[in-house]
């Protein structure tokens, strides 16, 4: 039986990420996921979209609402839950800052 438990791993300085930026971050573990700013805060989700595996960092972020690019389901960054025609939600990671260097549990 395997069991794998999702460590806190670096992600770096969120300092240049400015509201409405994203960033997608390579884990050690080999997880792909995705940074983002919003109003309201510094969030981290899987990068790639729930329907068909499209780079989310390619949508667009309008307050908390990711929208992906290609079929434009949506998600409330804050939580992951989805909003409007969206059928899955968002997989969120917990994102925490130690020091000015930002960590994310995956
Ligand atoms: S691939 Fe993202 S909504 Fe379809």
């Amino acid at each position: 039986m395997t069991v794998s438990a999702d460590v806190w791993q670096p992600v770096g300085s969120l300092a240049d990420l400015e509201v409405g930026d994203r960033k997608e971050v390579s884990l050690s573990n080999g997880k792909l996921i995705l940074i983002l700013r919003s109003e309201s805060g510094y969030y981290a989700c899987c990068a790639d979209c729930p329907h068909q595996d499209t780079p989310l960092a390619e949508g667009s972020l309008d307050g908390d609402i990711l929208t992906c690019p290609l079929h434009f389901w949506q998600w409330n960054v804050r939580t992951g839950e989805k909003v409007g025609i969206a059928e899955l939600p968002l997989e969120m990671f917990e994102l925490r800052e130690d020091n000015g260097e930002w960590l994310v549990r995956a």
